[in-house]
């Protein structure tokens, strides 16, 4: 993919049909630092053909171990992983390489981690992470942007209260604990169904871990000897089944999304139906559509079951072609609005006051060339393109192209005439 290929898409069109969703990016990134501690060959299947992964597999790979892959099914043999450092130039890449930390120290009792920069919606920091690890026993000096993790008396069970749920954080004081010495309990834990996917995944490898998915998560520490690889299948991707669902209620459907537990979106669904939409759930699709006004709404974006701050900007565009004004609130991440000013150059009418963003609902909106800032966001504009007025370009697709495996094809499948340019 070149720097300058872009996404044009034609507007005032129609998405319909039936699309399956591919496994959950922010699982399957976590799932492969987990595969370290499986001392061998573990198998992934569902994973996600998206660059995020490419980087995580280059960053187990300089590590020492190897990684193949065909198709969705991933296999990564850990068994001769020697390096416990993860270079700056993979980790700038994509910060969600410090997901190895928990496993390298759980492993090894150490770890060599270039810091993770923040990015455009946040500063990202892991004070939360290395708090948590701290009480687990892990000892950190920073040297030149490196975190350095030792453990000079080992991992010991530990009482971990998270200040705040954080995803990362969890993932990796569950990562850790898992070859502690005695119990861990992680209190105020992230309740994603993603970290339920990765509990799964660890207890398959001879892992003790309860509660996952509950704010309170019990590990019973086990022998790093007793982990052994496992194969394992990623969870479908709840937030790309959410973009899509929000294009059904865009342009009124009806889309189906396949290959994703409708229990996971609970939130983003009842804001789907309070809209106006028509939403039918069934064991493992979800369907969208829609026959009256856009109705407004108010969003609280929150930690899970709270609504996902992964479709903000999805829902933000609802709002902008809702039949009154909404209130959009950002309480997750400090700077995730910058979505607003690309849907305002449409012909949106947003005002943004601290976290807030206060969406008037307009007739239409009007195609013109603009910019991802990030993955959702991009995903959104491209959506916004389908349903303006003329033609729209979508630039720094880049973005996208980490969090959504074929994006343009599963659009074009769904009936938008989308196409990539260079
Ligand atoms: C994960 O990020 C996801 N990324 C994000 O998805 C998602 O938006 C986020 O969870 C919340 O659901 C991956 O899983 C790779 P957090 P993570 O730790 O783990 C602050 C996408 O679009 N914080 O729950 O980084 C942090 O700055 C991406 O797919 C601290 O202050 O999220 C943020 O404001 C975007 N200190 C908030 O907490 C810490 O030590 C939530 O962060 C950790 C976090």
């Amino acid at each position: 993919m070149s720097e300058k290929e872009i996404i044009v898409v034609e507007g005032n069109n129609v998405l319909s049909g039936e699309v399956r969703v591919s496994g959950a990016k922010n699982s399957a990134l976590k799932l492969i630092a987990a595969s370290l501690l499986g001392q061998g060959a573990s198998t992934l299947h569902n994973v996600p053909l998206i660059s995020d992964i490419v980087v995580m597999s280059e960053v187990l790979e300089c590590l020492g171990a190897t990684v193949e892959r065909d198709g969705h099914t991933m296999v990564i043999d850990t068994a001769q992983v020697t390096s416990r450092e993860t270079p700056y130039e993979l980790v700038s890449k994509m910060r969600a390489s410090i997901s190895v930390l928990g496993p390298l120290v759980a492993r090894f009792g150490q770890a060599r981690v270039a810091m993770p920069g923040g990015c455009q919606i946040g500063a990202r920091k892991i004070d939360m992470h290395l708090v948590g690890l701290e009480a687990l026993g892990v000892e950190f000096t920073v040297d030149h942007g490196y975190l350095n993790a030792h453990t000079p008396n080992g991992l010991h069970g530990a009482d971990v209260t998270l200040e705040f749920p954080s995803v990362g954080a969890t993932e990796n004081c569950l990562m850790a604990a898992v070859t502690a010495h005695g119990t861990t309990c992680i209190e105020n834990a992230a309740r994603e169904p993603e970290i339920v996917d990765l509990a799964n995944m660890l207890n398959a490898m001879g892992g003790k871990v309860s509660g996952a998915g509950s704010s309170i998560i019990q590990v019973e520490g086990v022998p790093l000897e007793s982990l052994h690889p496992c194969e394992h299948t990623t969870v479908g991707d709840r937030i790309e089944a959410g973009t899509f669902l929000v294009g059904g209620a865009l342009t009124g459907g009806p889309v189906t999304v396949r290959g994703i537990d409708p229990s996971y979106l609970h939130m983003a669904i009842m804001k789907l139906r309070a809209m106006g939409c028509c939403v039918e759930a069934g064991e493992d699709w979800i369907t969208c559509s829609r026959n009256q006004p856009l109705q407004p709404t108010d969003i609280q974006t929150l930690p899970h079951p709270g609504f996902p701050t992964d479709l903000q900007a999805q829902f933000m565009l609802l709002c902008s072609l809702a039949h009154g004004t909404s209130m959009v609130t950002e309480n997750v991440f400090e700077n995730r609005f910058m979505f607003a000013s690309e849907l305002a150059r449409m012909g949106a009418d947003i005002t943004i006051e601290d976290h807030h963003a206060l969406v008037r609902g307009v007739n239409d909106l009007q195609g013109t060339d603009v910019s991802s800032t990030d993955l959702r966001a991009g995903a959104a504009l491209v959506l916004a393109g389908i349903v303006a007025e003329g033609e729209t370009r979508v630039h720094n697709i880049k973005h996208i192209d980490r969090g959504y495996e074929d994006y343009v094809g599963k659009l074009d499948l769904l009936g938008a005439d989308i196409e990539r340019v260079t």
